[in-house]
C-alpha cells in the first residue's frame, strides 16, 4: 500500500532501524527497489530527484511508484529527494508525493530556515512532510579542504533552532557523507550525530550513503540515522550490468534481454541495504 513517509520513519525511530530510500529514474529501478522490498518484507521509500523528474517526467514517475503500491504487499513511500524550486514541490505534492525536501542548504542559515519554513507551512496544510538539509552534504567530486569539510558539517546547535523555528519532520545533516562514489574511506564524526541526535527529537536522515563502509552504517543507525539515502550503487550495479551483458552479446538488441540481468543486479545491491538498514521483515 502507498503510505507516507511519516508513518515510515516513524515506525523505523521506535523500532531503531533505518529504512532505505532509493532513487529512481525509470520502470526497472522502480522494479528492483520494490521486488527487494517485497522480498525482505521492508517498508520502502522511493525518492526522485528534479533530475529524475524532468527525464521521466513526474506522471510517469507517480504512476509506475503508485501501481506498484497497490500491487505490492509492503509500505511504500514516494518523496522529492532534493528540491529546490518551490514550484517544483508544489507540483510534486498536486501528484500526490507524501513527502518532499527543500533543500536549503547552499543559502545562510536565515534564508535556509526562510524558505524550509514556506514550504512546511503549505506541506503541513494537506499532510505531507517535509525534509530539509543543514550543512552542506556535497559531492565527492568537490574540490574541497579537510577543514572546509569541518565548516560544511551540521552545527548541532543550529540544528535546534532550526528544527524549532522552522517545524521541520525530518533532517538531512552533513557528518562527513558525500554524493557519489568515494575516491577512499570516508570518515564519519558519530560524536557529532549523537550530540544532534540527543538535542533533536525528529528522524534524522543520512545522505550519500553508497560507499560508506557496512560498520559505519551500523554505527550512524545506532545513533538516531532513520532515512539512508542511496543512488550511487544502484546505478553502479545498473552501468556493470549492462556493460557486462552486451560484452558477452554484442549482437543482442532486445531492451528486455539487455535490462532483466541489469535489474537483477539492481536488486541484490537493494536487498542487501535493506538487511544492513535493519529494516527486513518490518513491512
Ligand atoms: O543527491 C542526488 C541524487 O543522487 C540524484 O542525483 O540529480 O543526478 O538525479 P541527480
Ligand atoms: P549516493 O549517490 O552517494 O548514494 O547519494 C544519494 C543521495 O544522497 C540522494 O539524495
Ligand atoms: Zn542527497
Ligand atoms: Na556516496
Amino acid at each position: 500500500p502507498f503510505v507516507t513517509v511519516k508513518e515510515i520513519l516513524q515506525d523505523a525511530r521506535k523500532g531503531s532501524y533505518a529504512v532505505g530510500a532509493f532513487n529512481t529514474n525509470n520502470m526497472e529501478i522502480v522494479q528492483a527497489i520494490v521486488e527487494a522490498a517485497v522480498e525482505e518484507n521492508s517498508p520502502v521509500i522511493l525518492q526522485a530527484s528534479q533530475g529524475a523528474l524532468k527525464y521521466a517526467g513526474i506522471e510517469y514517475i507517480t504512476a509506475m511508484v503508485k501501481a506498484a503500491a497497490e500491487i505490492a504487499p509492503i509500505p511504500i513511500a514516494l518523496h522529492l529527494d532534493h528540491g529546490t524550486s518551490f514550484e517544483q514541490i508544489v507540483k510534486c505534492i498536486r501528484y500526490g508525493f507524501t513527502s518532499v525536501m527543500i533543500d536549503g542548504s547552499k543559502y545562510p542559515l536565515e534564508e535556509n530556515i526562510r524558505i524550509t519554513k514556506k514550504v512546511v507551512e503549505i506541506a503541513g496544510a494537506v499532510g505531507v512532510s517535509v525534509e530539509a538539509e543543514l550543512g552542506k552534504i556535497g559531492g565527492t567530486e568537490d574540490d574541497i579542504s579537510v577543514s572546509e569539510k569541518e565548516a560544511y558539517m551540521t552545527d548541532p546547535q543550529e540544528a535546534v533552532r532550526f528544527v524549532k523555528e522552522t517545524g521541520v519532520d525530518s533532517l538531512a545533516i552533513a557528518i562527513g557523507t558525500a554524493h557519489g562514489p568515494y575516491k577512499g574511506e570516508p570518515k564519519l564524526d558519530f560524536d557529532r550525530l549523537e550530540k544532534i541526535s540527543s538535542l533533536v527529537d525528529i528522524p534524522l536522515v543520512l545522505h550519500g550513503a553508497s560507499g560508506v563502509p557496512e560498520d559505519s552504517i551500523r554505527k550512524a543507525v545506532e545513533r538516531g540515522i532513520c532515512k539512508i539515502n542511496i543512488d550511487t550503487d544502484i546505478r553502479q550495479a545498473f552501468a556493470r550490468a549492462v556493460r557486462e551483458f552486451l560484452e558477452k552479446n554484442p549482437k543482442e538488441y532486445d531492451p528486455r534481454k539487455i535490462l532483466g540481468p541489469a535489474k537483477e543486479e539492481m536488486k541484490k545491491v537493494i536487498r542487501e541495504k535493506i538487511r544492513l538498514f535493519g529494516s527486513s521483515g518490518k513491512g
